[in-house]
């Protein structure tokens, strides 16, 4: 069985003020989670929230992190100074860093290999725009983006990863894709790796659905039978709401 993970995707929202009060109106809401509870910040608000989340089982994640130890990098962030304020997970490759940071696919795939080199559990994200969609490319964009940006993991290694399958048209935008739509291209990722790493790998490997997850459709999502969880970017900015994703039973 593969347990379910809800990862918030602060992006760049909340000072380190706001991102305890965020965390102090969320602990008490989501106390009986049965999914994995993730809230994944700005570097800034990293070491505030590892004190707000103590007593809670909410974990800490990062938003990216750098593919070289220490050194000449302005502005990068590195795996030892993620993991010494506590956090566990990171989110690599999401399609703002693509659109806006100029990450590819060897980006990632170097950013991942550091994540995993130093213990940090990666939340790697993948997805087709809106144009590669209407031009009936999802397939082939999702294929390049597993197998090259997966390049020389193992099947050992996957145990610590999580795929993030987000439709780049349906991020803050309010299109979701429709729960069945994705099942279908989050089997088809599923299938690949199984092709790929094994049949074993396929089918642990735990991949969330990420495009305007809301309280609302998040039970519908999370009743297919493919996804197992979601990242969860605008609903994650209120409590209220990301708490409605994370009780998605209730
Ligand atoms: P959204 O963002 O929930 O605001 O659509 C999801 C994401 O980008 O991770």
């Amino acid at each position: 069985m593969r347990k379910p993970i809800i990862a918030g995707n602060w992006k760049m929202n909340k000072t380190a003020k706001e991102a305890e009060q965020l965390i102090a109106e969320l602990k008490p809401l989501v106390k009986g989670a049965k999914p994995e509870v993730v809230v994944c910040v700005p570097y800034t608000d990293l070491w505030a929230v590892s004190k707000a989340i103590e007593g809670s089982k909410i974990k800490l994640g990062a938003e990216n992190v750098a593919w070289a130890d220490s050194g000449a990098f302005t502005g990068e962030i590195s795996a030892d100074m993620l993991k010494e304020i506590g956090v566990e997970y990171v989110i690599i490759g999401h399609s703002e860093r693509r659109q806006y940071f100029g990450e590819t696919d060897e980006s990632v795939n170097a950013r991942l290999k550091q994540a995993l080199k130093k213990g940090l559990k990666p939340i790697v994200c993948v997805g087709e725009t809106l144009t590669e969609r209407e031009k009936n490319k999802t397939k082939r964009v999702l294929k390049k983006q597993v197998i090259d940006g997966f390049k020389d993991i193992t099947a050992e290694d996957f145990a610590s990863i999580v795929i993030a399958y987000e439709p780049v048209w349906a991020i803050g935008t309010g299109k979701t894709a429709t729960a069945e739509d994705a099942n279908k291209t989050i089997g088809f990722i599923r299938s690949l790796v199984k092709k790929t790493w094994g049949a074993q790998v396929g089918k642990e490997l735990r991949i969330q659905y990420g495009g305007s997850m809301k309280p609302s459709n998040a039970k519908e999502l999370m009743a297919m039978r493919n996804i197992d969880g979601g990242l969860i970017g605008g609903a994650a900015l209120k409590a209220e709401d990301f708490a409605g994703i994370v009780n998605y039973k209730k």
